[in-house]
């Protein structure tokens, strides 16, 4: 294996968070983080794109914007144009994004995202200069037919552009069931997950030994120090308890 990969800790917050209270939870965050710096991890938190102009004004004046990366959660294929509501990547960008999101599993089913759809995206975040955190993850339905490896298999072969490279992507392996559900799989089943999706990326990616692979559903204080130690997981994806720095800044900091 290539030295081991850098971790990347990101918070997703969905349709989650205002300006006062969102400011001030970022505030905890950033003031925790610049205390004491978790070794060896980089940190994103993905709020609503109607905060990541506050946000990136605010982690500047506190001295923070090396600590906190900052990342949209979605973005459309194209640049500008006639397609009301969307925003491109290059409108994250420019309002501080340096990551975003593509494929969460909320935005397939919301959205009737498809691979093919998700894939584009992931090209635009790449030529606005962004760093794409590209989801799959299976079903409980897909799992119990033993579908799980297929499933993301197809996700993943489907979704990645050629545009992509280690530094410009990440992988979440995001269960579906998993999320929000305060289940997880076993170590065992994350692993095999991970490794499957390494070894199909490699058989057509020269990148892919670098390429971070997240786990994502369900992370939390109490079970961040056990998924990070798994073998072939490279960070998290953590949702519900992003929102908090009381319960990210302890998963920020269980990978060092
Ligand atoms: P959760 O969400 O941590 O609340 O399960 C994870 C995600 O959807 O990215």
């Amino acid at each position: 294996m290539a030295g081991r990969r850098r971790r990347l800790i990101a918070g997703n917050w969905k349709m989650n968070g205002l300006f006062g209270p969102g400011r001030a939870e970022l505030g905890k965050l950033a003031r925790k983080l610049l205390a004491a710096p978790p070794r060896g991890a980089d940190i994103v938190i993905c709020p609503p794109a109607t905060l990541l102009r506050p946000f990136s004004d605010l982690l500047r004046e506190l001295g923070a914007a090396r600590r906190i990366a900052l990342g949209g959660q979605d973005c459309h294929g194209a640049e500008s144009g006639a397609h009301t509501g969307d925003l491109s990547a290059e409108m994250l960008r420019d309002a501080g994004a340096r990551y975003v999101i593509l494929g969460h599993s909320e935005r397939r089913a919301d959205h009737g995202e498809s691979d093919a759809s998700v894939r584009d995206k992931v090209v635009a975040a790449h030529r606005a200069g962004l760093t794409a955190i590209l989801c799959v993850g299976e079903t409980a339905a897909e799992r119990e037919a033993g579908q799980a490896l297929a499933v993301v298999r197809r996700q993943i072969l489907g979704s990645l552009p050629e545009s992509a490279e280690a530094a410009n992507t990440a992988i979440a392996y995001e269960p579906v069931w998993a999320i929000g559900s305060g289940k997880t799989p076993t170590g065992p089943e994350i692993v095999e997950v991970h490794a499957a999706l390494r070894a199909t990326l490699a058989a057509r990616w020269q990148e892919a030994e670098k390429v971070r692979i997240l786990y994502g559903g369900s992370v939390k204080p109490g079970n961040a120090a056990a998924l990070l130690g798994l073998a072939e997981v490279d960070g998290a994806l953590v949702g519900g308890a992003s929102l908090t720095a009381a319960e990210f800044w302890p998963i920020a900091g269980a990978g060092g």
